[in-house]
């Protein structure tokens, strides 16, 4: 297990880990977007002082610009429509995200408003996004944990720095097989869908091979309690209440 690794609770030694459930990460999905419009800063600043990470999602719009949207299309978000790929950035800025008055921000912006201990998981939608958004990371001194679907993003970080922190996100890969990726990625996690981390073998696997598991998205105590039993490392939440800090690890 590396030094990076150990900041995400990856540890070997599974079978102690499961006993102590409250060693758990909580990861605001969205920023919380149960509770709060997702991905936006007013999300950030509210979710912050209940977890100890918060997942945005980072793609490039027409402009150039990064900008912290889940979808490839504006329309379930916002009142407008097309793929934010086409739309410039002085059109994106006066977009308000689910009705609630919240623009959509830049990268930049969800820096400016993360406190400083705040772990932020930048998710990176696009191949192309991880050079400037590794940029922008650097220019904030939150800690930083990039990851990716796309195995070409992540390994354009490796590139310009292996000591960015990288998950691999999988979607239904057999347990060896994403290992074996997350590993030549030179990965510290892998983020898991709640099915998959709740079937035999993936947690253990993961494990054996030094890699943190976090797993999404957990929409309810159930759900977290369902994270919890198959001893993940991180819980990605749509909700902080389904965790409270008293149960789980300070960032302290
Ligand atoms: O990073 C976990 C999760 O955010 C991945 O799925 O579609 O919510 O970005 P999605
Ligand atoms: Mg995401």
């Amino acid at each position: 297990m590396s030094d990076r690794a150990s900041r995400w609770g990856a540890d070997a030694n599974a079978e102690a880990d499961r006993a102590e459930p409250s060693d758990v990460t909580l990861i605001a999905h969205r920023g919380c977007a149960g509770q709060y419009p997702e991905n936006t800063v007013g999300a950030v600043e509210r979710a912050a002082p209940h977890v100890d990470a918060v997942e945005v999602d980072v793609r490039r719009c027409a402009s150039g610009e990064l900008v912290v949207f889940h979808d490839a299309e504006l329309d379930r978000l916002t009142d407008a429509f097309g793929r934010v790929a086409d739309a410039d950035w002085e059109a994106l800025r006066d977009l308000t995200v689910l009705d609630s008055g919240e623009p959509i921000p830049r990268l930049e912006a969800v820096f400016d408003a993360a406190p400083d201990d705040l772990l932020v998981n930048v998710e990176l939608k696009e191949p192309g996004v991880a050079s400037d958004a590794l940029g922008v990371a650097r220019r904030a001194d939150n800690e930083v944990l990039f990851s990716s679907f796309h195995s070409e993003a992540l390994a354009t970080l490796r590139d310009r720095d292996p000591e960015t922190d990288r998950a691999l996100l999988v979607a239904d890969a057999a347990p060896e097989r994403a290992v074996e990726r997350a590993t030549e990625l030179g990965c510290i996690a892998v983020h898991l869908p709640i099915d998959l981390a709740t079937e035999s073998g993936f947690v253990d696997a993961a494990r054996e091979a030094g890699l943190a598991v976090n797993a999404w998205t957990a929409r309810d105590r159930e759900d977290a309690e369902r994270l919890l039993a198959a001893g993940v490392d991180g819980v990605i939440a749509d909700r902080w209440d389904v965790l409270p800090r008293t149960e789980r690890r300070s960032r302290d």
